[in-house]
């Protein structure tokens, strides 16, 4: 059994529907913090990708919910939970190319369906759980390689 990891931050980030004024800010803050630990500019980037995709898909789609960034000694992790209304077909919902974005958040430019593809295409391990009508849970894992002190 590999010894459970040393939690070295831990920010939780509350996630409004609907909310586009603020969409985005969650990203930025992860971002600001994980430069902030000293973490290098591709791990930053990586995490900041996924971060501003899952946030997206929170405002745009759920009934809004929480992120949490989770830094381990040797993983970065971000949780995304949401209220609802979760996705009937996950496989799905990942192929690239899928979206069910309605015209005004096409118009800003969302809806090419390639977000969770994206956040996938950044982590190491990636893991989705959704139940319609209670919510969906993503789990995002950035492996750090080189062990963060
Ligand atoms: N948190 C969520 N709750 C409910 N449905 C979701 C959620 N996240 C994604 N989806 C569904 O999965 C689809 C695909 O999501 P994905 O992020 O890959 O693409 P997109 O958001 O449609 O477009 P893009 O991210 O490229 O702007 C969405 O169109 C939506 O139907
Ligand atoms: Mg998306």
């Amino acid at each position: 059994m590999p010894s459970p990891t040393r939690v070295i931050h831990k920010r939780i980030y509350e996630v409004a529907p609907r909310d586009l004024e603020r969409a985005g800010t969650v990203s930025t803050a992860v971002r600001r913090e994980l430069l902030a630990l000293g973490m290098t500019p591709d791990i930053v980037r990586r995490a900041s990708i996924i971060c501003f995709e899952g946030e997206m898909n929170m405002v745009l789609y759920s009934k809004g919910g929480r992120i949490i960034l989770l830094v381990r000694d040797d993983r970065v992790e971000l949780l995304f939970s949401d209220r609802g209304p979760g996705i009937a077909d996950i496989d799905l919902a990942s192929q690239p190319g899928y979206s069910t974005a309605p015209d005004w958040a096409r118009e800003l430019g969302f809806g090419a369906g390639f977000g969770i593809n994206n956040m996938e295409q950044n982590s190491d391990l990636f893991k989705i759980r959704s139940r319609v009508g209670e919510g969906t849970v993503v789990r995002a894992t950035i492996l750090l390689g080189v062990p963060f002190l």
